[in-house]
């Protein structure tokens, strides 16, 4: 049986102070058992998140990560082996902000999920098409190919301790959600992909959908027997509406 997830990524939101008022507010949520719940904070804010959630049955994870393990001459960058020495236990991995905007390209992204893994962090691989390939009738050729990429390189075992995330482009920050049948479709053709190569593996593997998840839609995506849980992106910056998703979640 697999444990469902919601995770919150934060992206380029917070000050000192408004990320104290939310930690302030995730201390004080009631969560459901049998649901592992994360936050994704930036950077500058890990070490604060860290320390305010002490004793939480929240984890904490990083936006992105360097393509090597560990420490070194890299400016600008973070080593997923500082990550774990802050507190993280998750990193997200290809979220398509930076798939697009940053440029990362698939065979970067390998590089940053093997060193992810290397430091004993868990990569949460985010996948998914844009408006115009959903269009075109490419979802499932562009989410096999993001997916293809990471098997290829590191082998279908890579994903008994990772997370997978479709997000479809057109679905984040707009407010248009998947319909649950949508995102079931391409969940099941990310597990059948896997299951090809190892059904163990593939029946293990969490994967989340994201793009404008609210808690008043969240119980019936995560009804779908492939969703099993979500990645959050503007409702996670508020801690009672994170809080009702991960209630969802725990349905
Ligand atoms: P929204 O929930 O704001 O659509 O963002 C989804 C997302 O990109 C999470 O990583």
């Amino acid at each position: 049986m697999r444990r469902t997830m919601v995770a919150g990524n934060w992206k380029m939101h917070g000050t000192r102070a408004s990320v104290a008022e939310l930690i302030n507010g995730l201390r004080h949520l009631a969560l459901p058992g049998g649901v592992d719940v994360a936050v994704f904070p930036p950077f500058l804010h890990i070490g604060q998140v860290v320390d305010g959630l002490k004793g939480q049955s929240i984890q904490v994870g990083a936006q992105n990560s360097a393509v090597e393990p560990a420490q070194g001459a890299l400016t600008g960058e973070i080593a997923p082996s500082q990550l774990v020495d802050a507190g993280c236990a998750y990193v997200l991995v290809g979220h398509s902000e930076r798939r697009q905007l940053m440029g990362e390209s698939d065979q970067v992204l390998n590089r940053k999920f093997a060193a992810a893994q290397a430091c004993g962090l868990i990569p949460v691989l985010c996948i998914g098409e844009t408006l115009e390939q959903r269009e075109s009738g490419k979802t499932l050729e562009v989410v096999s190919r993001q997916l293809g990429s990471i098997i290829e390189e590191l082998g279908v075992g890579a994903f008994a301790k990772a997370v997978i995330a479709y997000e479809p482009v057109w679905a984040i920050g707009t407010g248009l959600t998947a319909t649950p049948q949508q995102a079931q479709d391409v969940h099941a053709a990310i597990r059948a992909q896997l299951a090809a190569e190892n059904s163990e593996v593939a029946q293990g593997v969490r994967l989340l959908y994201g793009g404008s998840v609210k808690a008043a839609n969240a119980v019936e995506l995560f009804g779908m027997p492939d969703i099993d849980g979500g990645l959050i992106g503007g409702a996670s910056l508020n801690a009672d509406e994170f809080g009702a998703i991960c209630r969802a979640a725990g349905n």
